[in-house]
């Protein structure tokens, strides 16, 4: 069986490039069917172009209510037919508008653990939380995304990171991407294969 995935994505897209390339590979029995940004200048929808994938830029309108777009968001997802969307940095909150109408699985991947650090700069804060000596670990985690919960959902992966005060900012991010690279390919090789 091969999943059909369309990822939405804010920024520079290194995990929508891990996914694109495990799937090239056939390490990852899936295809991107599209890539979806709201931001039309994200490095994510020029990776996309160059693999040949459908990039799509949806941005949110001035004033334009959150929910109104996600209404939009949804109707442009479904239109690809995916299996499965995958929020890979994808930095806007999605409500029901989009999840209940979207009309399949939505995944997500957080540069934290359960229940750590919702939200935006979970990288830095956990480094933070190092530097000042109240964490030894962190980590990432794959989920679904059940409900407009903030980066909660039943874990489908997850991978500890430890971290220390000796640790520079540089060096526990690559860490911690280099992990989320290689957990968010595994995850969906674990729904899809
Ligand atoms: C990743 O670190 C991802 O975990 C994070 O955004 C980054 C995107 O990097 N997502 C969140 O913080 C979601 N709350 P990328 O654009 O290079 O894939």
């Amino acid at each position: 069986m091969t999943g059909r995935l369309v990822v939405l994505a804010s920024g520079t897209g290194t995990n929508l490039q891990a996914i694109v390339d495990a799937c090239s590979t056939n390490v990852l029995a899936a295809d991107v069917v599209a890539v979806i940004s709201n931001n039309c200048d994200a490095l994510a929808l020029q990776r996309a172009r160059n693999a040949g994938i459908e990039a799509v830029c949806l941005e949110k309108e001035q004033g334009e209510p959150r929910r109104d777009y996600d209404t939009r968001l949804a109707a442009q997802v479904s239109q690809f037919n995916p299996d499965y969307v995958v929020l890979a940095g994808w930095m806007l909150l999605l409500s029901a508008n989009f999840l209940d109408h979207v009309g399949c699985p939505v995944i997500n991947l957080h540069p934290a653990l359960p229940g750590e650090l919702p939200g935006i700069n979970s990288i830095e804060r956990a480094h933070s939380e190092a530097i000042r000596g109240e964490r030894a670990r962190s980590g990432v985690m794959v989920h679904f995304v059940p409900d407009e919960g903030v980066d909660n959902g039943p874990v489908i992966a997850t991978v500890e990171i430890p971290v220390s005060a000796q640790d520079s900012l540089e060096d526990f991010t690559e860490r911690v991407h280099e992990a989320e690279h290689k957990l968010l390919v595994d995850a969906l090789i674990q729904l899809c294969n």
